[in-house]
């Protein structure tokens, strides 16, 4: 054990470099064009090589395909600034549309209800349906273009992770594998793949696919090549775990992954990836988990022709289409670049805090233990958002941490007291200050969410970040404080029972 872990600390030391690219997933929480450019402008000082821009709803769609657009989606004018921006900090732009799995944004409308692999299920494509070759080929066609009209497009990211609906269920799937010959589905997979790799391809030769590993990991090279994907694509690993990575990630995958493919990409996580209703950012599970990634390169590189050359540090903003917001990038951005560090050395050092410091505009006096407790004060693009945020879950816990106000309620203001009307004033009163208090403070610190949210976002994020997460707090103080008036206001009270 000890020989192994001197073994990694060995090759930690001798890590080599590996390209970066921090990934924008848009799918919640859109940034307003100037955050973004800012935001981009961090990544590429963090040492970013390039973004990986994930669309979804917010790219500005033409057609038949627009009807499915996001109300605020991203103007033409406004996806070339963004763009244009990225070249001038000098960050390659990789875009990703999702084109097998994770189409909820797509196939949750009556309108692409027939694209369905099931009819009851809004997640995956029936990749056997010509109509849905049809409109990948439309969306991807728009998305290509506009990028390639603006920025050099080396690496196109087709997503398809996740494809959780089995396919082989919708007709136009066994149609089309009796024209394959096959009852494989995993045929009728690659053969989608290379239909969407050839849908780029064919107007960009030049550029290089990248997909999620879900479908390669355990295939074999002989039925890759069969279907040219060992030559059209390059599959990105992706794990988000702090430990074990080499457990879920075995040495054997990554022989089989090499030797159909001269390289891979990996897929470590900043945020997003710590539980679906997260808001506040943990960062030590985020940073061993680029550190793990570190150890996975270092390990693995070498199996690979031209070894793993990237790693996509993705930055989730909501685990699909339907689930709520998880943690924001202005919560993230010390993550983010502690992530950073962890993966190019392997750890990190008091000289890397120093350097953090001055990129995220820091205090000088914050050492690398401030940035690793998340209790820092840098003062980047869009900390007013992250202090908002940390200030209703500090206060909100600080409630449910009031004992004293919970033994209280227990006792006087259960659901009796609430709905009859019935408990003793003398301790109303006491709970009742209390309720005003909390109830006047969440609301003053709402306001904020909604104004430091509204300098960068949208402002349906600042509300439905509030619906979801705020909301029902302030309406039980509301309910309550309802409730406690009455019961102050009333002399006298019935006699018993009252059931
Ligand atoms: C972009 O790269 C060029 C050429 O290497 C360099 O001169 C320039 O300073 C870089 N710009 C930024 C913002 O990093
Ligand atoms: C969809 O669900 C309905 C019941 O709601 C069921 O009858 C039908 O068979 C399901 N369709 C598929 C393709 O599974
Ligand atoms: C597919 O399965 C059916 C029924 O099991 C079988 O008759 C047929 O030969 C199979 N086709 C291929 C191409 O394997
Ligand atoms: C790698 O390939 C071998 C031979 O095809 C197979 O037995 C093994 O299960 C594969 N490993 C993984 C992790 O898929
Ligand atoms: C890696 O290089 C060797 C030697 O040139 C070659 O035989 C092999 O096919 C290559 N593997 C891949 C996956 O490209
Ligand atoms: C990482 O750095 C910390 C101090 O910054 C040090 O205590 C620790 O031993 C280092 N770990 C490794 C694996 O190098
Ligand atoms: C930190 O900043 C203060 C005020 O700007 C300055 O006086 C001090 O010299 C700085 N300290 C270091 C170590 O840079
Ligand atoms: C920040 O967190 C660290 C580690 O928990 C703690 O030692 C330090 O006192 C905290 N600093 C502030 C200013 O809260």
């Amino acid at each position: 054990m000890t020989r192994r872990i001197h073994l990694l600390m060995a090759l930690i030391s001798l890590a080599l470099a590996v390209d970066k690219y921090v990934h924008m997933d848009l799918k919640g929480a859109p940034p307003r064009p100037d955050y973004f450019k800012k935001s981009l402008d961090l990544f590429s000082k963090l040492g970013a090589k390039g973004v990986v821009i994930e669309w979804e709803d917010m790219f500005p769609l033409t057609g038949i395909l627009s009807s499915a657009s996001h109300g605020n989606a991203y103007s033409k004018a406004d996806v070339i600034g963004i763009l244009e921006y990225a070249n001038r900090v000098n960050l390659t732009v990789v875009p990703l549309v999702q084109t097998f799995g994770h189409a909820e944004w797509i196939l949750k409308t009556a309108l692409f209800e027939p694209l369905r692999e099931n009819e009851n299920y809004t997640n995956v494509f029936c990749i056997g349906n010509p109509a849905t070759k049809d409109i990948l080929s439309d969306l991807l066609s728009q998305v290509a273009q506009l990028h390639a009209a603006v920025t050099p497009m080396p690496f196109f990211h087709i997503g398809a992770d996740e494809a959780l609906i089995k396919p082989g269920q919708c007709p136009e799937d066994l149609e089309m594998m009796e024209e394959l010959g096959t009852n494989d589905t995993k045929i009728l997979v690659y053969h989608h793949l290379r239909t969407v790799a050839k849908l780029i391809q064919d107007e960009f030769p030049e550029t290089k696919i990248l997909a999620w590993f879900d479908e390669f990991k355990n295939a074999d090279a002989q039925t890759l090549r069969d279907f040219e994907l060992d030559q059209r694509l390059t599959p990105v690993v992706w794990k988000y775990n702090p430990s074990d990575l080499e457990t879920y990630l075995p040495d054997s995958m990554w022989g089989n992954l090499s030797e159909a493919f001269s390289t891979a990409w990996g897929g470590s996580a900043f945020k997003g990836a710590n539980g679906a209703a997260k808001i506040d950012n943990d960062i030590v599970p985020y940073m061993s988990n680029n550190q793990q990634w570190r150890i996975q390169l270092d390990l693995h590189s070498g199996k690979f022709n031209r070894s793993i050359e990237a790693v996509i540090v993705t930055g989730w903003q909501r685990y699909d289409h339907f689930t709520g917001l998880c943690e924001l990038l202005p919560t993230s951005m010390t993550s983010l670049a502690l992530s950073m560090d962890m993966l190019e050395n392997g750890n990190v050092t008091t000289e890397d805090a120093t350097s953090i410091s001055s990129i995220l505009s820091c205090p000088n006096s914050t050492t690398l233990v401030n940035l690793i407790a998340g209790n820092d004060t840098c003062k980047y693009e869009g900390y007013q958002v992250r202090d908002s945020i940390k200030e209703i879950v500090k206060y909100m816990k600080n409630f449910d941490d009031y004992t004293w106000i919970h033994n209280l309620e227990n006792g006087w203001f259960g659901k009796t007291a609430q709905d009859r009307h019935y408990s003793s004033r003398y301790y109303m009163e006491s709970l009742y200050g209390q309720y005003k208090k909390y109830f006047k403070n969440a609301n003053r610190m709402k306001k904020d969410i909604i104004n430091n949210f509204g300098a960068i976002y949208f402002s349906d994020t600042a509300s439905e970040f509030l619906f979801d997460r705020v909301d029902s707090f302030t309406e039980k103080l509301s309910r309550g404080i309802e409730d406690m008036a009455r019961i102050i206001g009333r002399r006298s009270f019935p006699v018993r029972p009252l059931f």
